[in-house]
This record gives C-alpha cells, sequence and structure tokens, in this order.
C-alpha cells in the first residue's frame, strides 16, 4: 500500500429548523461510503459534522413554537443524530455550531484575520420592521419584482424572471415578520475583505480543489469580481456576539464552516488528536468538504479566504453534488415528496437507500433522480437476485453436507484471482467518487459469481453422495467470490459486510482481505442478509400523509429499540379546547396545556369517538417531542397517545387523578 494518509472529511452541516430529509441522507451517504472506503484502505481518516443552528430561521421558528432557540436546536439535534446513526452514517464528532468550541474559535479566527486588516466597518441602509423592532434579512421582505412585475417575491431575487437586487429595490414592499412596510435605517456593518484574496483564491482553484464544472462557475465568478462580504448581523439575532461590537452577531454563515473546525476540535479532545496537525498552514492532512452545489460560493470563495485571512491551511477539495429529485420533479412538502428521513426509515432499510443512492453517484455536479420503481427493481435485482443469491445457493450445501467447513482449495483459482484484481479498479472508482462506477463493476461480478454457480449446479452435483468434494469445492468457490463482493461493497452496505465478515468468523475486513481466499476454515449457518421489497410499500413514500396516520401504521410493525422508546417524551397534557375542522370528518383540533413546556396544537383523529365538549378540561398523554406533522388542516404539534381499533373505539389513555400538566411520564 501506498503512505497512510491522515484525511478529515465533512459533509455540510444540515440547518437546525428542520428534518433530515432525503436531500441531506445522498450528501452524508456519499460522504460516508467515501470516508468508511478510506479507513477500509487503511488511511487514518475523520469524519466530523454538526448541527447548524444560528440565524434567523431557527429564532424565528422557536418564536413562533413559544420556546427558547436552545430548546428547539436540541431537540432537533437529538433528531438528526438518531435519523443519521440509523442511516448508518459514521460520524466520528457530531457538533453544534451553538457550542463553547465554536464560539472559541469564531472569536480567534475573526481576530486574527481583524488584526490583519482584513476586516472593514461600514454603514449601511437596511431595511427594518419598526414593529417587530428588528432589522429584516433580504429573504425576510416580499414584495413586487422591480424588474418583471411578478408579485409575492423575495427581496434577494425573482423566481420569475430571475433578476437579483436588494429589498430596497422591491415594490409594494412587506415584511414577512408583521406584514407591515419596512422602512429603511442605517447601521454599521462588518465586512470581511473577500476582494483582498481574489489572486490567491483564483491560485488555489486551479490546484485542483474543485471540479472542472465548477471551476468554470468560478470563473464567471472571479470575472463579475469578489464583492466584500458582510460578516455581522443586528440584534435580535441568535447567534455568537462580535466580541468588540455590542449587538452585532456573526451572520450564520460566518460561524458555520467553522463549526466543522469546532467539531474537529471535540474530537481531538476526546482522542488526543491534534488540531494544528490538520489546520496548521503547513499541515500534510487532508481537507475534504462535501456539499451541495447550492453552497459554492461560501465554500469555494469566502471560506478558504476565511482559513487564509485566520492563518490557517486551505481545504485539498471541495466535492459538490447536485439535487435530489423524486419521480423527475423537486422534492416538494405540497406534493408529497419531500420525504424525511424519518418517513423512509420508519418502513426501510437504511442499506437500501444507501445501495441505491451508490448506484447512481458519479462525480459530477448533475441532479440525481430518485424514480421509485427503479429503487425497488433496482434492489430487488442488484442485492436480492445478484448479491445475496450467491451466498444462499451456496452456504447450505457447506453447512449441511460438508460440516460447515470450507474446502482447502478452490476449483477455479483463476476466476478468484479476477475478482481479487478487479480491486483495483473498484479502488480508483470509490477515491474518484464515482461510486456508480465502483458498483458496475462488482456487479458485473455478481454476474460472473451466479453465472460460475449456474454452470457447475451444486444442488444437481449434492443429489449423488461421491460428489461430496466437488460440492464443497465449488460452494467453497461460491463464497469466496461473495466474500469479495462483500469486502467492495463494505463501504456502501457496512451492516451487511459485517454479518457476513462473522458468517465467515473473521476479524475486521480491511480491503486487503480480498487478496487471498478463504480455505478449510469454519462458517456459521447462513441467516437471509436481504429481503424483497415490496413496490407498493415503496410506493407508499410519495402518498399525501394521511389525514390520520396512527403510530402502528406509520411503524409497519418494525420493532423499536429501548433507546428509541427512551426517547419519547411522554407528557400529561391539559386539553384547553377542542373544536371541530371543517372538511374534516375524522379530526379534531386541540389546545392542550403542557406545563413548562407552553401550549401547543395538536390535531388527533379521534372525532368519531369524542364529542369536542367533553375533552375539554380533561388530562391526556401526549407525545411531546413528536416533529410538528404539516397535515392537510395545519400542523399538528404532538400525538395524543390513544387504544383501540379506530372509527368510535378509540380510548384516550388518561392519566391518573392527581397529574398535572406538563408531568413527565415514565
Ligand atoms: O445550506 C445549509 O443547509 C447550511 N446549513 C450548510 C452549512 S455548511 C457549513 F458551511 F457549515
Ligand atoms: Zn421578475
Amino acid at each position: 500500500m501506498t503512505q497512510r494518509r491522515r484525511i478529515l472529511v465533512t459533509s455540510a452541516l444540515p440547518y437546525a429548523n428542520g428534518p433530515i430529509h432525503l436531500g441531506y441522507l445522498f450528501e452524508a451517504v456519499q460522504t460516508d461510503i467515501w470516508v468508511r472506503f478510506q479507513k477500509l484502505r487503511g488511511h487514518e481518516c475523520y469524519y466530523v459534522c454538526a448541527d447548524d443552528t444560528h440565524g434567523t430561521p431557527v429564532m424565528l421558528k422557536a418564536q413562533a413554537e413559544g420556546r427558547t432557540p436552545e430548546s428547539l436546536i436540541e431537540q432537533v439535534h437529538a433528531e438528526h443524530k438518531r435519523d443519521l446513526a440509523e442511516m448508518l452514517i459514521g460520524f466520528d464528532n457530531y457538533g453544534s455550531t451553538h457550542s463553547p468550541e465554536n464560539k472559541v474559535l469564531c472569536d480567534r479566527m475573526y481576530g486574527t484575520a481583524r488584526a490583519s486588516g482584513y476586516i472593514d466597518k461600514r454603514t449601511v441602509r437596511q431595511a427594518y420592521d419598526a414593529t417587530a423592532k428588528m432589522f429584516l434579512p433580504d429573504r425576510y421582505v416580499k414584495g413586487t419584482c422591480p424588474v418583471c412585475g411578478t408579485a409575492d417575491q423575495y427581496g434577494d431575487s425573482c423566481e420569475n424572471c430571475g433578476a437579483t437586487y436588494t429589498p430596497a429595490d422591491l415594490k409594494n414592499p412587506i415584511s414577512v415578520v408583521t406584514g407591515t412596510v419596512p422602512i429603511e435605517r442605517e447601521s454599521e456593518h462588518y465586512f470581511f475583505r473577500l476582494s483582498a484574496f481574489e489572486q490567491s483564491l483564483a491560485a488555489w482553484v486551479k490546484s485542483g480543489a474543485v471540479q472542472e464544472s465548477v471551476a468554470r462557475k468560478l470563473d464567471e465568478w472571479f470575472l463579475q469580481g469578489l464583492k466584500d462580504w458582510d460578516i455581522s448581523r443586528e440584534a435580535p439575532y441568535f447567534g455568537f456576539e462580535i466580541p468588540d461590537a455590542p449587538g452585532k452577531y456573526f451572520y450564520v454563515w460566518f460561524d458555520a464552516p467553522i463549526g466543522y473546525l469546532a467539531s474537529l476540535t471535540q474530537l481531538c479532545a476526546r482522542t488526543g488528536l491534534k488540531f494544528d496537525d490538520f489546520l496548521a498552514p503547513d499541515s500534510q492532512a487532508e481537507l475534504h468538504h462535501f456539499i451541495g452545489k447550492d453552497i459554492l460560493y461560501f465554500h469555494t470563495l469566502f471560506w478558504p479566504a476565511v482559513l487564509q485571512a485566520a492563518g490557517m491551511r486551505r481545504p485539498t477539495a471541495v466535492h459538490a453534488h447536485g439535487f435530489v429529485t423524486i419521480n423527475g420533479q423537486k422534492m416538494s412538502k405540497a406534493r408529497g415528496t419531500f420525504i424525511t428521513a424519518r418517513r423512509y426509515l420508519n418502513s426501510f432499510k437504511a442499506e437500501y437507500l444507501r445501495y441505491y443512492f451508490a448506484a447512481k453517484l458519479g462525480a459530477g455536479i448533475d441532479d440525481m433522480d430518485m424514480n421509485l420503481d427503479e429503487f425497488t427493481t433496482r434492489l430487488n435485482s442488484d442485492i436480492v437476485g445478484k448479491l445475496v443469491n450467491i451466498a444462499s445457493r451456496c452456504a447450505g450445501f457447506i453447512t449441511k453436507n460438508a460440516g460447515g467447513v470450507l474446502a482447502g482449495a478452490l476449483p477455479e483459482p483463476e476466476l478468484y484471482a479476477a475478482f481479487s484484481a478487479a480491486g483495483g479498479t473498484i479502488a480508483a472508482a470509490y477515491e474518484a467518487r464515482d461510486t456508480a462506477g465502483a458498483i458496475r463493476e462488482i456487479m458485473a461480478l455478481s454476474d460472473r459469481a451466479n453465472q460460475y454457480i449456474d454452470s457447475r449446479k451444486p444442488w444437481a452435483l449434492a443429489k449423488h453422495a461421491n460428489n461430496a468434494a466437488e460440492v464443497q469445492g465449488v460452494c467453497t468457490q461460491g463464497l469466496n467470490l461473495f466474500r469479495v463482493l462483500m469486502i467492495y461493497l463494505q463501504p456502501v452496505l457496512p451492516e451487511m459486510a459485517v454479518k457476513a465478515q462473522r458468517f465467515f468468523q473473521e476479524p475486521a475486513w480491511t480491503w486487503k482481505s480480498s487478496a487471498a481466499p478463504l480455505l478449510g476454515t469454519a462458517i456459521t449457518p447462513y441467516q437471509a442478509l436481504a429481503t424483497r421489497l415490496d413496490p407498493k410499500a415503496v410506493a407508499r413514500l410519495v402518498e399525501p400523509e394521511s389525514e390520520v396516520t396512527t403510530a402502528a401504521t406509520a411503524a409497519d410493525g418494525k420493532a423499536i429499540s429501548i433507546d428509541e422508546f427512551l426517547a419519547v417524551d411522554l407528557r400529561v397534557a391539559k386539553v384547553l379546547a377542542a373544536d371541530l375542522i371543517a372538511g374534516a370528518d375524522k379530526l379534531l383540533r386541540l389546545r392542550v396545556d403542557l406545563g413548562e413546556l407552553g401550549e401547543r396544537e395538536i390535531i388527533a383523529g379521534i372525532r368519531a369517538a369524542y364529542e369536542p365538549s367533553i375533552l375539554v378540561g380533561r388530562l391526556v398523554v401526549v407525545v411531546a417531542n413528536l416533529e410538528p406533522r404539516k397535515m392537510r388542516f395545519g400542523t399538528s404539534q404532538g400525538m395524543m397517545l390513544a387504544a383501540g381499533p379506530g372509527g368510535k373505539d378509540i380510548f384516550m389513555l388518561s392519566p391518573d387523578a392527581g397529574a398535572s400538566p406538563g408531568m413527565r411520564i415514565k
């Protein structure tokens, strides 16, 4: 093997105002595959990420929910971590931008940049909402496009004609926060002097740090000239106050990428790694960022410049990818194609989606269409029909006819050698992030393995006792081919690979484990590694969320772990109001009091069972930390526990008298 590389990898920090969705999973999965591949190759590779917690959207969402931003981001953090762990994303550290480590780094990096003359103070005029007493970010002002006259456009650009402008250019502007007409006010802002880095950024781009199509995009930006960047925001703002500027805060996009380094700091504190080994200007370590193409400007211009201004090294590479479309269309909440990680994971194994993404993932920035029929066919044909089929056709004969022991030699060592030799091409494809290319090679090998078994027909040979040695040889050959394929697939299918490795009774695999076959050793009885996907269940992923989703149907009978159960926050709630909903014949709208957690609105499918008036004043049990669900008739901010088959027979679970709103159950 070539030299052992030291590599730090990140994927973009998911924003803390919403759940993890399929678009983000596409990024996390591709990063994770690349990281697992590097680790399997024996490199020293670390994967860090964090929640992106600051900024106006989080602040306003918390306000709307009547809670503090801290409590909102804490809950979202737990949900993000849970969903990403279930998706088998193997972070070495998952932090938060709202951490002491991030505060220290932001202050330090800003301080160095300022001392080196890269920060300017300037007066700007900005839209101000006099009712809400706040400066309005561009997207919080809406109005008529000054260019084409389309109404209801954001303050930064027009969705109809693509023109870009500032909120001051909009006709008939209104504040999204209060609906009032914004006024203009002057304030002092802090600018990062991006223009000072034009030449060094151009040189960095030429060093091969970005994909070719991205370099072309960057050329356009360089031609337009780089503008200095406003990195400060006015109070009220949820973020870090700028050290020498009371009442001013770092703009979320200043502290977010620094969050990568804060997460690294936590990893270093836990493991004894040294921060400077990764970030010093002369560091020999590699630094790779995986991002969506919509945030290129931040990662290929601002971020390398901020690192340089802070006296740190720049990224080795920024790898951008396209967006996920579902059945050919943009993901959309209205169309029901905004699939959350939770919704997917409630019904399907993480590895199915990982495999599908891997099979479609190239190194470019084209969008990736998730076609649900293709998803089903691909899984059933590649994983169940080809890959797992190799093992399931051979394992039984070894267990039943050969005492569970592999033969001492392969009947066709050249076939094994060809599989082992293919590792070079497959590794090169993974390294270049051409995961689809790697999967194509692996599936071509699966076909060859199946052809081999078809041609030798162990099931026919096994009918005659005197063929026992041949059957053992053929099945040993088949299982060894399967083993090589599972080693190659370990970055994509980490759980299946570990099950396969245990089936072979081996210690953890490395890429090199594929070099030599496994001979004369015992295997454990084979257990099914994958089962077929039901197209009907897959189609349900994009069916509109039903008027009523009961917990039982959502979970599809899948068992949950004790940790998942403990993550459910069950509380006593008092029903303050219960109302019919026009147009919904199964639902009631409840207003409940959750004590310290405040009041919530819950939409519950209990209309046939309860007269609204008898509910008022009653104590019920509520899942208090369910993510708010948009339903046809509004957003439900929790779920009420009830039991029964449905319709009239729904019985609410009432706590004992003596309980009080907000009381925890458990
Ligand atoms: O675009 C986003 O969703 C951002 N939260 C990504 C931040 S990536 C990094 F720079 F922090
Ligand atoms: Zn327009």
